[in-house]
């Protein structure tokens, strides 16, 4: 109690002090201690898996269909429950967040899941404003962030075009849009390319690249050899739900 009483003073007089103390304390952004997730009956998706990222990091996840990259990107956005380990998120323990502030958690976390769909009848720029709308934003800064993010992803010339007449590339970049509306910390990226042709994919990559540049964290999940073994970024290889690897500069080894 005495100290809750002395902490709460200092955040009260010194909350930039305070504050520097925080970050000071978690270097990383992200931290999955000892995490296993078991799905009934007996599937283990993932089996004491532990390892850190930090603010910034480019991280890409890689390991065959089934490995448990998907699983590990959901736990993350607390779309499925760890059987045993904790994870941690700007230091909050992300199994305790209660369930009416994961909105919150899920804002600082951009996903881009293949199936996380657009919404067929309306254009570019209403399914990304439709993200804000949800959230309460009001028409000016709607129509100022959907166009900045537009052309971020340069898709400016396809602003008013249905998913239907865009590209599979240009609907992927679309999805990423979507996902930057809410200036998020982190971007989980879960084979973004896995749909599209080499030059498309590198296209994809190129703007997880940009973004990163801009100070936001990416995690890619890909199959792709190409990608790994060109980017030259940390990678964590994870096989039947274990971590065999974890190297700064990846080299793609099934
Ligand atoms: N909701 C679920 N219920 C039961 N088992 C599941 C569920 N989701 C995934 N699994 C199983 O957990 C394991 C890991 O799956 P996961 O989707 O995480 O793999 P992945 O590495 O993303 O594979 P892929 O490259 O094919 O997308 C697999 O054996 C899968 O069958
Ligand atoms: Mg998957």
């Amino acid at each position: 109690m005495r100290r809750r009483l002395k902490c709460k003073r200092r955040r009260g007089l010194r909350p930039l002090l305070h504050l520097r103390f925080r970050y000071a304390k978690a270097r990383y952004m992200i931290k999955f201690q000892n995490i296993t997730k078991i799905y009934p009956p007996n599937t283990v998706a993932l089996n004491d898996v532990s390892f850190e990222v930090e603010p910034k990091e480019f991280v890409c996840l890689v390991g065959k269909s089934g490995a448990g990259k998907t699983t590990l990107l959901k736990l993350l956005l607390a779309e499925e429950k760890p059987t045993s380990g904790r994870i941690f998120f700007d230091d909050q323990d992300v199994q305790k967040i209660k369930s009416g502030h994961l909105p919150q958690l899920r804002r600082k976390i951009g996903a881009v899941f293949q199936d996380y769909k657009l919404l067929p009848s309306k254009t570019a720029y209403e399914n990304i404003a439709y993200a804000m709308e949800v959230i309460g934003a009001s028409d000016s800064e709607i129509a100022r962030d959907v166009a900045e993010i537009l052309d971020i992803v340069g898709l400016t010339e396809r602003t008013h075009n249905f998913p239907v007449q865009l590209s599979g590339g240009e609907k992927q970049r679309v999805v990423i849009a979507r996902a930057l509306i809410h200036r998020p910390e982190v971007i989980l990226a879960d084979e973004p390319t896995g749909n599209l042709d080499p030059y498309h994919a590198l296209d994809i990559i190129r703007l997880l690249l940009k973004i990163n540049e801009f100070g936001t964290t990416i995690i890619l999940s890909t199959h792709n050899k190409e990608i790994i073994n060109s980017l030259g970024k940390r990678t964590i290889t994870l096989h039947e739900g274990k971590m065999i690897r974890d190297e700064k500069i990846g080299r793609f080894i099934l």
